[in-house]
């Protein structure tokens, strides 16, 4: 369990979801598209009851869309975001399908916390760019131990092609365009999503924590689709290959 369940209850824990996903949505038009192929992927692959691991899970986005689509699936939250985790917390507190574990991932031992020693399926999503790419291959290492036999590791992300510089450029251009056109409508983005969090009183001190642990985002890499496909193929997974992309976003499907 996460420390987060220490923290009062009161709060509209859906509606912090909704406005967790609109700010995340302000980045990634495309983002339940990303989410809708990640688990028809998991179908395919390993069934309607899988057992998940939700990596860097944040407020359980990829875990609530598992547990509406697969009921009878169960998964393992992991971040190390306290006021992310108490929004889960909220969510997910409660229903015994779910576990949540407070763990960083750049810490050798982190699956220590783990109830499981063992994944159907290990399931991630705009989050391993926060790491560089040493800490992030010997985390490939750990996942294709995690993941069983048979089993699959999905990463949706940002994997920037660098031998294409201006077509990145001018599709960073219009994205970033178009995000202003949004924010004068009246998006919020991360600063301001963080700036109401702090200013909650269930969420103020988790997220002063955060502050503490992070500053304002972590910086780290982003590396192309063949580096992350070579690693993953080095670290154990047999086949790897993109199932859906964007012009700076992959989701790419490990089986092993
Ligand atoms: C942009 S959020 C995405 C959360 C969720 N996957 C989603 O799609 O909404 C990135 C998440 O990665 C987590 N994260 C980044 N670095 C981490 C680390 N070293 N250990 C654990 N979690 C980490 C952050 O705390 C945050 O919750």
């Amino acid at each position: 369990m996460t420390d987060a369940d220490t923290t009062t209850t009161g709060a509209d824990w859906g509606a912090w979801q909704k406005s967790w996903d609109r700010q995340q949505e302000w980045y990634m038009p495309d983002r339940e598209e990303r989410f809708r192929i990640m688990l028809d992927m998991v179908e395919a692959l390993v069934g309607r009851t899988p057992r998940v691991l939700d990596l860097a899970c944040g407020t359980g986005s990829i875990t609530a869309r598992l547990l509406a689509r697969f009921p009878g699936a169960t998964s393992t939250g992991v971040d190390l975001d306290p006021a992310l985790l108490a929004i889960a917390e909220g969510t997910f507190g409660g229903d015994d399908r779910v576990t949540l574990v407070t763990a960083d991932l750049k810490d050798p031992g982190w699956t220590a916390g783990l109830p499981y020693d063992s994944y159907d399926a290990v399931l991630t999503a705009t989050a391993l760019h926060w790491l560089h790419a040493e800490p992030l291959a010997a985390l490939y290492g750990q996942i294709a131990e995690l993941v069983r036999d048979g089993g699959v590791f999905l990463n949706a992300d940002h994997m920037i092609d660098d031998t294409t510089p201006r077509i990145n450029e001018a599709e960073r251009a219009q994205r970033h365009a178009r995000m202003e056109e949004a924010r004068r409508e009246g998006a919020l983005d991360w600063a301001e999503w963080w700036r109401l969090a702090a200013a909650d009183p269930v969420l103020a001190e988790p997220t002063a924590r955060r502050f503490a642990l992070y500053g304002e985002h972590a910086e780290g890499d982003t590396p192309p689709v063949a580096w992350h496909a070579r690693v993953l193929r080095e670290k154990g997974f047999g086949e790897v290959r993109p199932v859906w992309c964007s012009p700076s976003d992959t989701l790419l499907l490990a089986l092993k």
